[in-house]
This record gives C-alpha cells, sequence and structure tokens, in this order.
C-alpha cells in the first residue's frame, strides 16, 4: 500500500495579527491592552473572541479592524498591511474592505431602515449591487420594513438593519462587538442566525466579541483572552465546551490571584 503524502490545505486568511502590542497613557496611567497577539482569520469562517472584561476583547476588534492603531506588531486586512497605511489609506481601507456591528446599533435615526443600510455605499459612492441587496435583506427578513425609521423597529430588527448594512458591501471581513448584548435571547437567536448564515451560505467573514457562550456557540471558533493574551481557543464550539473552557479560564486567574497574594 502506498500512502500519498498530501500538501496541507491552506486556509485563505481574511484578517491578520502579528505580535500585535497595545499600550494605552502613559506613566502612572499607563494600560498594556494587548500583549502580543497573534491570530488569523479564516475567511468564510465565523470567529468568536471571548474572555474576561477587560482582556482587550474590544482593542483587539479595533486594531483588526483599522480603527485604532497598534503600538508594535503588525495588522493585515486580505492582502494589505494596515500597519504605516496613513489616513487616507486606512478610511479607504475601512469603507471598502471592514464592515461594523456596534452593541448600540449606531443607526441613524432620521434615515430609514432602506436608507441606513445603503448609506455606507452612498458615502462611498458605489452603487449597490441591487441582486444582493435584496438577497441581505431577504436574509435579514426586513423585506416589510424597509421605509421604518429606528423608532420604529424593536431593537432586534434595528440590529438586523445594523448586521444588513455592514454586509451589503460585501466587506472582506465583518466585525461585531457584543452584537447581541442588548438584545433579548430571541432576538439575540435571529441575529445569530443571519449572521451564520451569512458566512455558511455566503462565503462572508464574520469576527464577533460576546461574552455568552450561546452566542458564541454560533462561530466556528472561539478564541480566548485573559489579560491581553490568547490563551485558549476552541473549534466547532457547543454552549458547554464554551462553559467549561470560561471556568477553566476563571480558575486559573483565581490560582494566579491566589499565588500572587
Ligand atoms: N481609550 C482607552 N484609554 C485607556 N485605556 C483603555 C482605552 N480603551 C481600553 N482601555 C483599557 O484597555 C483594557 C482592555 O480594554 P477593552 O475595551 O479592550 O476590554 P474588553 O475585553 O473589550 O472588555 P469588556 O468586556 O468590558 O468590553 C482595559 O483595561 C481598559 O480599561
Ligand atoms: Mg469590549
Amino acid at each position: 500500500m502506498t500512502i500519498t503524502a498530501h500538501p496541507p490545505v491552506r486556509v485563505a486568511v481574511a484578517a491578520r495579527a502579528v505580535d500585535v502590542w497595545k499600550v494605552y497613557g502613559s506613566g502612572e496611567a499607563q494600560v498594556v491592552a494587548l500583549r502580543g497577539v497573534s491570530m488569523e482569520v479564516a475567511a468564510g469562517r465565523f470567529t468568536a473572541i471571548m474572555g474576561p472584561s477587560g482582556s482587550g476583547k474590544s482593542t483587539l476588534m479595533h486594531c483588526l479592524a483599522g480603527l485604532d492603531a497598534v503600538t508594535r506588531g503588525e495588522v493585515h486586512i486580505g492582502d494589505t498591511k494596515l500597519t504605516g497605511l496613513g489616513d487616507a489609506g486606512l478610511t479607504k481601507l475601512r469603507r471598502e474592505q471592514v464592515g461594523f456591528i456596534f452593541q448600540q446599533f449606531n443607526l441613524l435615526p432620521t434615515l430609514t431602515a432602506e436608507e441606513n443600510i445603503l448609506l455606507p455605499l452612498a458615502i462611498a459612492g458605489r452603487k449597490p449591487d441591487r441582486e444582493w441587496f435584496r438577497t441581505v435583506i431577504d436574509t435579514v427578513g426586513l423585506g416589510d420594513r424597509l421605509g421604518h425609521r429606528p423608532s420604529q423597529l424593536s431593537g432586534g430588527q434595528q440590529q438586523r438593519v445594523a448586521c444588513a448594512r455592514a454586509l451589503v458591501s460585501r466587506p472582506e471581513v465583518v466585525f461585531a462587538d457584543e452584537p447581541t448584548g442588548n438584545l433579548d435571547s430571541r432576538s439575540g437567536a435571529e441575529v445569530l442566525s443571519f449572521l451564520r448564515s451569512s458566512v455558511r451560505e455566503h462565503g462572508q467573514t464574520i469576527v464577533m466579541v460576546t461574552h455568552d457562550p450561546t452566542a458564541a456557540s454560533y462561530a466556528d471558533r472561539v478564541v480566548f483572552l485573559a489579560d491581553g493574551r490568547i490563551v485558549n481557543e476552541l473549534t466547532e464550539p457547543t454552549p458547554q465546551k464554551v462553559l467549561d473552557a470560561m471556568q477553566s479560564l476563571d480558575r486559573v486567574a483565581a490560582d494566579t490571584a491566589g499565588a500572587e497574594s
């Protein structure tokens, strides 16, 4: 019997951090938020980032998305190296290659759902791909709400508008910081199902920060941060596996605190 050696399967990388450090402030007020984080975000996958409050999740996401500059290290989105890109280059990259979903929805109150969804394209001077727009609207299930303003929509519906807005330009990566943090569990599940189907059915790449093991279980991979470092990761997470990993992180933190005192 002959054994054929297969070349390693290479997964395309949508975003990459290489030994990223982030230091806020200086002197007494200095905070080291990231301490040498290296990670690759696989294209066409759903990645969740978890960790205790203050562990650096939002900082990592902002650095990966080009919203915040790193102190040391490198960040790449697709083939573009962000570090050293300059303000104009970063603005263009954020506009064309990155989508954002925030905990607070961040919709403009005077615009309708449809106008909110199309706003980033309008700002970039790009025409929407009508067919893709319909696909996104159908997937988020907002067909009958497009003329409504945010105040006329439920929280879950507003967040689905924000998801559609992030996806309509087909960005290289969508970053979501606690997208279900302000939603009840049913609306949260709707948003998460939508995010997952945009990955499974349309090949979108998503990175999501969450505190919720159930939310994290929608992802393909969960990366755990503690004190500015990646300390663990899981693939094919279930809520129970995520919960167990979180509890073992807490135990390590308690042991470390015990050893220090
Ligand atoms: N603009 C800033 N200036 C100074 N320190 C900051 C700034 N932003 C974040 N930090 C600090 O950096 C650390 C990491 O913050 P970060 O917001 O990334 O945490 P997080 O994991 O997202 O927490 P949470 O779950 O509470 O949102 C914290 O100690 C925080 O106080
Ligand atoms: Mg945060």
